[in-house]
């Protein structure tokens, strides 16, 4: 069983953890790089985010095409919402700053140390505590991908399912379950009572903090299923409006 207490002295990398700490970086550098530069290139791209009743989540909610205000890709309006929302999450903070900035780069290893380390208590990582107000923001974007998932059922007015819809589908649960697992929720719903039992309204309260409480157990499962869905589901979106693949009507 791995020691946990870090080395004296401030050599990179020195530990008492005899487990290969290390191999839980390699994935987060490559799964979250690979992501950021896929959805990088397609935010740019600025085309092949619409198929008949499917809608990329990149570029949700939809942006006239016809506008002439913004020369630009449309998603550049909208990411920045989402992507606010996970990059300030508090799953992901711990991520990121593991894998990318080494700092520390895992659970009583040492860091690059001759700095002095604030937490978050300080510009610029004070800025993640914006966490709680993006998810509101999140939680908006929710509707707008409900919206589009049910609207993709919907093929000239009559109700129909194809491969896409079933995708557009599962990412949008992903995305509630990711969001509803989400930490500053658990407080707004559960944080600042002395008492559960005191009131019929504190009651409830409990009752969901509960229920956001179980799911919050498995929040880093639904950070990372909730992220390659949403990839994969731009991705599928984007191969049947290219011409490259053609969706699979099921009813
Ligand atoms: S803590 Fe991860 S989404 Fe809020």
């Amino acid at each position: 069983m791995a020691e946990l207490q870090i080395v004296d002295g401030h050599s990179f990398g020195a530990t008492k953890r005899h487990d290969s700490w290390w191999v839980e970086i390699l994935p987060v550098v490559i799964v979250l790089g690979g992501f950021g530069a896929y959805a990088t290139f397609r935010a740019f791209e600025g085309k092949f985010y619409e198929w008949g009743p499917y809608l990329s989540p990149f570029y949700s909610p939809l942006i006239d095409a016809g506008h002439t205000w913004w020369k630009f890709s449309p998603a550049l309006l909208i990411l920045a919402g989402p992507l606010g929302f996970r990059a300030t999450c508090y799953y992901y903070r711990k991520a990121y700053y593991r894998a990318f900035f080494l700092d520390p780069p895992a659970c009583a290893v040492n860091d690059r140390g001759g700095h002095n380390y604030k937490g978050e208590t300080a510009f610029p990582l004070i800025l993640q505590n914006i966490h709680r107000y993006f998810f509101y923001v999140a939680l908006i974007f929710l509707c707008f991908l409900w919206y589009d998932a049910i609207k993709s059922f919907m093929w000239d007015g009559r109700f129909g399912v194809g491969l896409g819809s079933l995708i557009m589908l599962a990412n949008v649960v992903l995305l509630s379950l990711y969001s509803f697992s989400c930490h500053s929720l658990r407080h707004l719903i559960g944080g600042k009572l002395d008492c559960f039992s005191c009131s019929q309204s504190s009651h409830l309260r409990y009752k969901g903090w509960k229920g956001v409480s179980a799911l919050n157990e498995n929040h880093m499962l639904f950070a990372w299923l909730s992220l390659f869905s949403v990839g994969l589901t731009d991705l599928y979106i984007r191969l049947v409006s290219s011409g490259a693949i053609t969706d699979m009507k099921i009813l």
